[in-house]
C-alpha cells in the first residue's frame, strides 16, 4: 500500500457502531420519548438486552472503554443493586414479558461481579425477558481475574457465549499497557468456560499498540489459534489521550505509525484467513461453522453480530439501546446512574429520535460496514425517491478516483468495497454520514 493512499484513507473517523454515531445524541430526546416507545413495543417484540459494568480491577492503560478501577467490591456490590432496580423499572415500562434472543453483559469487566451477584441479575432479567432456547447468551471476562465460582454461575444463568480479552502475548507490549497476562491463565479460564457447557469463545486482540510488531502479532495469533476461539476481533488500538487521560501513561514513542499499523492488521487477518477463518466486516473472524460467518450479519455497539432484534435494551451507566423509534443512551457517569435510578426513574439522558433521511443513511453504513456493499437496489425498493440523493452520492463515488478501494457492483446493484478498501470502509462509510464534523467529537485513525 502506498503510504499516499494510506495518507488520504486513513485520517480519523468515527467507528460506525451506530449511526448517528453516540455523540451526535442530544437531550432533546430522554425519558419521555423511552417511556413511550418502551410502552408501545408489540407483545410479540424480539429483544436483545445489553447490561454494562463499568468496573475493572485495574485499568489497561490503552482501555477505551467507559470502566473505572476498583480494588474494593463495595461499589460494584451498590452499583449490582441499581442495575437490579433498573430491570425492573424497564419491566414495568415495557408492561409485560417479551422474547429475548440476544442477552449481552459488557463492560468493563462483568467477571468482576461476585457469584451471588452473577445470580441476582441472572434471576432478574428472567422477570423480564423469556430467553429463547437458541439466544446468544455472551459475557465479556477479563481472563486474569476471574474464578471457577463466577464461571460456574455464569454458566448457570445461561451464558453460552464467552468473550475474553488478549490484546497481545508478548512480554513487553503487555508491560507497556499495564496488562499482564500468562497465555496458560487465558487459555485455563477459557478451559473452565467449556468445562461449565460454554462452548462458545470470542478472543479480542488490538494492534497498533506500543513495541507491537508484525513479528509479535504473528506471534500472539499462533497462541490464540491453539485455544481455538470461534471468533476473533481484531482491533486498531484508538488512541485518544486528549479524552482518555490513563492513556498518556503509554510510552507514546514507541507506538507504531500508520505503515506499521497497516502491516500488523494485513499480518494478522491473512493468519486467521489462511487458519481457515472468515473474514467479517472490518475486524472480525469466525470459524467457518459460527453464525457470523453462515449467517446475516449486522453491527451494533458490541462490533458484529447476529442479532437482527430491531429492539435493543441498553441497561447499566452509559448502555445504549435502540428502538425502532431511535437511540437512548443512559446517564454515562456512575453516580448519576445511580442518582435516576434510586430516584425511581429512567436512566436515560440522552438519544436521538431517527428521520427518514437518518434511516437511509443508517442503513447504507450498515451495509457497507458488513457486507462491504452499498446496497442500491434495497435502498429503491424500501424509500423509494427518498433515497435518490444518497444513491446519486455513491454514483459520484463510483466516478471518482477512489484508487482501487470500491468498484461497481457486477450485477449492477450500487458498489462493492474492494479488498483493497476493506481497513479503509470506516472512511468510505463516512462519505454517507452527514453529521460528519458537525460536532467537536474526536475519533480515531481511520486504520
Ligand atoms: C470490555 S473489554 C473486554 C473484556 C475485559 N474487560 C478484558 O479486557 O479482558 C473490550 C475490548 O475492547 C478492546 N479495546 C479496549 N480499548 C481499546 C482501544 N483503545 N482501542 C482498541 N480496542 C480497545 C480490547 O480488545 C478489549 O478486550
Ligand atoms: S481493557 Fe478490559 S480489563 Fe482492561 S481496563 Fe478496559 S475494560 Fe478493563
Amino acid at each position: 500500500m502506498q503510504p499516499e493512499i494510506l495518507k488520504r484513507y486513513a485520517g480519523a473517523v468515527p467507528r460506525y457502531t451506530s449511526y448517528p454515531t453516540a455523540p451526535h445524541f442530544s437531550e432533546r430526546t430522554g425519558v419521555a420519548e423511552y417511556r413511550s416507545w418502551l410502552a408501545g413495543l408489540p407483545v410479540d417484540a424480539r429483544l436483545s438486552l445489553y447490561l454494562h459494568v463499568p468496573y475493572c480491577d485495574e485499568l489497561c492503560w490503552y482501555c477505551g472503554c467507559n470502566t473505572k478501577a476498583t480494588q474494593k467490591y463495595e461499589p460494584v456490590g451498590k452499583y449490582v443493586e441499581h442495575l437490579i432496580k433498573e430491570i425492573d423499572l424497564v419491566c414495568e415500562a415495557v408492561g409485560g414479558k417479551r422474547a429475548a434472543d440476544h442477552v449481552h453483559f459488557g463492560g468493563g469487566s462483568p467477571s468482576i461481579l461476585g457469584a451471588e451477584d452473577i445470580h441476582r441479575v441472572g434471576e432478574r432479567l428472567r422477570r423480564l425477558v423469556d430467553v429463547s432456547d437458541d439466544a446468544e447468551f455472551a459475557v465479556e471476562v477479563d481472563p486474569r481475574a476471574i474464578d471457577e465460582e463466577r464461571t460456574a454461575a455464569f454458566a448457570a444463568i445461561g451464558v453460552n457465549r464467552l468473550s475474553v480479552g488478549v490484546q497481545d502475548f508478548a512480554a513487553q507490549v503487555q508491560l507497556a499497557i499495564n496488562r499482564i497476562q500468562s497465555y496458560e491463565k487465558t487459555r485455563s479460564v477459557i478451559e473452565d468456560f467449556r468445562k461449565h457447557g460454554v462452548e462458545s469463545v470470542n478472543i479480542d486482540l488490538v494492534y497498533g499498540l506500543p513495541f507491537q510488531t508484525q513479528d509479535s502479532v504473528g506471534q500472539t495469533i499462533e497462541q490464540v489459534l491453539q485455544l481455538q476461539p470461534d471468533r476473533v476481533a481484531l482491533f486498531g488500538y484508538a488512541h485518544l489521550p486528549e479524552r482518555l487521560t490513563h492513556q498518556r501513561l503509554l510510552p507514546s514513542e514507541h507506538l507504531p505509525g500508520p505503515e506499521e499499523r497497516f502491516a500488523q492488521a494485513n499480518h494478522a487477518a491473512d493468519a486467521l484467513v489462511n487458519a481457515g477463518y472468515v473474514r467479517v466486516g472490518l475486524d472480525h473472524f469466525a470459524s467457518p461453522d459460527d453464525r457470523l460467518a453462515k449467517g446475516d450479519v449486522r453491527r451494533n455497539f458490541q462490533g458484529y453480530t447476529t442479532d437482527d432484534a430491531g429492539v435493543l435494551i441498553g441497561m447499566g451507566a452509559s448502555a445504549i439501546g435502540r428502538m425502532p423509534q431511535g437511540y437512548v443512551q443512559n446517564a454515562v457517569s456512575t453516580a448519576e446512574y445511580q442518582r435516576r435510578v434510586a430516584a425511581g426513574k429512567l436512566a436515560t439522558q440522552r438519544g436521538h429520535a431517527m428521520s427518514q433521511d437518518d434511516e437511509i443513511r443508517s442503513l447504507v453504513i450498515e451495509r457497507l460496514m458488513c457486507g462491504l456493499h452499498f446496497p442500491e437496489r434495497e435502498l429503491v425498493q424500501r424509500f423509494g425517491d427518498a433515497a435518490s440523493g444518497v444513491v446519486e452520492q455513491a454514483r459520484d463515488l463510483l466516478r471518482s478516483e477512489t484508487d482501487g478501494l470500491i468498484c461497481a457492483d457486477p450485477d449492477g446493484d450500487g458498489f462493492r468495497v474492494t479488498e483493497k478498501g476493506r481497513l479503509f470502509v470506516r472512511t468510505l462509510a463516512s462519505v454517507f454520514d452527514a453529521y460528519l464534523n458537525t460536532a467537536e467529537v474526536r475519533h480515531s485513525a481511520g486504520v
